[in-house]
């Protein structure tokens, strides 16, 4: 059989193209990414759902009302009670109008279709953000980075012990790891001793000035699975007026990620996921 150079030339490109993206770049194979894998020109093929097909998950009535059936079940502060209030007149008002989302209504969207198997959480607080990934995927690794900032926001700071409590409320039967300390010194130094964790989902909520959450980003988004949802909080915060030009920076001009933010109400929250 006569084979010209051509081929020879095609096939061997084939094999590089296919080692390049079959690298070990995850654990496994998380939900998002499709069935084609193996070519660097069809990049908008290596997933089976974007933020467009995932909104309806993450935004408005359905999401809010699954956020206010994990809200009740944890412990309120001042803050939580207020949200409850705030959710609920908008239900009220506008149905299934409402166009509402938060960090609580992307992190449960999210989880109901991603079902992570390994999550990173940097900002724990009291447990809210991790109680909506874990009430929806109670076997799901949390590994979850807090300086726990005593007084945080005027409001009080209970710490790991209280989180671990009240995740049992959610059933969770996966691996709970709080790495304590500054998430800039802690982050690296926990991917350095644990060289091959790559996460399905990773929320970045702790340092909100422009370089500490830019760092905490810098750290995170290398270990995201192709596939996997970055959640980056606060968006139009008035507190914090530099992180929408974080995201900016950092994902939302990144071809690697598709994004959505969500700026009308609230503080704005953005999401993307990992395309290559
Ligand atoms: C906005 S709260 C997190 C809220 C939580 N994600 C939720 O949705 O309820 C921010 C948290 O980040 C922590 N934090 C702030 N700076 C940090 C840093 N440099 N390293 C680790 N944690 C930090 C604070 O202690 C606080 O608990």
């Amino acid at each position: 059989m006569m084979v010209d150079k051509c081929s020879i030339y095609k096939y061997i490109l084939t094999g590089l193209r296919y080692l390049k993206y079959n690298k070990p770049r995850y654990n496994s194979k998380p939900s998002l990414t499709s069935i084609t894998f193996d070519r660097d020109d069809i990049t908008g093929y290596n997933l089976i759902a974007g933020p467009s097909t995932l909104l309806p998950y993450c935004v408005g009535k359905g999401a809010i009302e699954e956020v206010i059936g994990v809200l009740e079940k944890l412990e309120k502060d001042e803050y939580a009670e207020y949200l409850i209030e705030y959710y609920k007149d908008g239900l009220e008002r506008f149905g299934k109008n409402w166009v509402y989302a938060d960090i609580t209504t992307v992190l449960i969207g999210l989880s109901s279709i991603i079902m992570p198997e390994n999550y990173l959480e940097v900002g724990v607080r009291r447990g809210r953000s991790l109680a909506m990934v874990l009430s929806k995927s109670p076997e799901c690794n949390a590994v979850c980075f807090d300086m726990w900032v005593p007084n945080y926001a005027g409001m009080d700071q209970p710490g790991p012990d209280h989180v671990t409590r009240e995740m049992k409320k959610f059933h969770h039967s996966g691996k709970l790891e709080f790495i304590n300390g500054d998430s800039h010194e802690t982050m690296p130094q926990y991917f350095k001793q644990n060289p091959n964790v790559y996460f399905d989902l990773i929320t970045i909520d702790g340092d909100h000035s422009p370089n500490g959450a830019s760092m905490d980003l810098t750290h995170a988004l290398p270990r995201l699975k192709v596939g996997g949802a970055v959640v980056f909080d606060d968006i139009v915060h008035p507190s914090h007026p530099s992180l929408i030009t974080v995201w900016k920076n950092y994902i939302v001009s990144d071809p690697r990620f598709i994004s959505y933010s969500f700026t009308d109400l609230g503080y704005g929250v953005g999401f993307a996921i990992r395309k290559y």
